[in-house]
């Protein structure tokens, strides 16, 4: 996208924003080649989270969930930060009073490109954990060491990637930090998540209600769609780096 220009209400509201949100989700990813969950190709059209990402598949098939998230790993690893990635992580010169970004992604992307105050709500693919003592590693070197199963701890637990499965609870800190930072901010980008998985997706109604300026990257609307002030329907890796621009220039008294 060559350029963007924020409308007057939007425009004031980035121009005197100091408190800001990045809410992001598997589609600011997709143009790094890794898929999303769901919506055409997405992997929940083509396998069951519940043999997949659900601590009772991992009691059921340790194997079979291993050997999967080791290859998203290896997706992951294999994959590049793309133009959005790079966006977000310039917005925090933008807004230097304050600005997080609140992922729901695993993959690492974003602090590759740079992001520093970072918000994992659903852990991490790039480590493991013991289910029984808690001991961590790298993701790489436990695969490294077991490719086809779950290493087993000296405590005699099993490693397992230190991701935040269906059915579990997303960790208490990260998820109290972001729905803080939701309730206080004044400006709140949402930007490829389908917006339907919880409590996730409560933080866009936290800013809502906080009467913070929503704006959304997706190609495709979500349930929040309606309630934005601005909506950008294309892949983010096209329109970020323009909306970051706009940001950049709305924020220059000159212009
Ligand atoms: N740029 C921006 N958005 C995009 C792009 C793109 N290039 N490509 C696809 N999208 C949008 C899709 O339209 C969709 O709305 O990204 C969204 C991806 O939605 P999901 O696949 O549902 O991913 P996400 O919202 O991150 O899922 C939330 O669900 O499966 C769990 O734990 C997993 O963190 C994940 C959570």
């Amino acid at each position: 996208m060559d350029s963007l220009e924020l409308s007057g209400p939007v425009r004031e509201r980035v121009r005197s924003a100091r408190r800001v949100v990045v809410f992001s989700g598997a589609g600011v990813s997709r143009e790094s080649g890794l898929d999303t969950f769901r919506g055409a190709g997405g992997l929940w059209e083509r396998m069951r989270p519940e043999e997949l990402a659900t601590p009772e598949a991992f009691r059921a098939d340790p194997a079979k969930v291993w050997r999967w998230y080791a290859w998203r790993w290896r997706q992951a690893s294999e994959a590049l930060p793309n133009p959005a990635h790079h966006a977000v992580a310039r917005l925090e010169t933008v807004f230097p009073s304050y600005m997080v970004v609140v992922t729901q992604n695993v993959d690492g992307l974003h602090q590759r490109a740079g992001s520093r105050h970072l918000l994992e709500l659903h852990g991490t693919i790039l480590r493991a954990f013991c289910n029984r003592c808690g001991r961590t590693q790298d993701m790489g070197e436990a695969i490294a060491g077991s490719p086809e199963e779950p290493p087993v701890c000296s405590c005699g637990g099993r490693f397992r990637p230190a991701v935040v499965w269906f059915g579990e609870s997303l960790p208490e800190d990260t998820l109290a930090e972001a729905c803080e930072a939701a309730s206080s901010c004044d400006l709140f980008l949402s930007v490829g998540t389908s917006s339907t998985v919880y409590p996730a997706a409560g933080l866009i109604e936290l800013a809502h209600r906080a009467g913070a300026c929503l704006i959304e990257v997706n190609p495709e609307p979500t349930p929040f769609s309606g309630l934005m002030d601005l909506r950008l329907a294309a892949p983010a890796g096209e329109v970020l780096p323009a909306l970051a621009d706009a940001m950049e220039r709305s924020r220059c008294p000159s212009t």
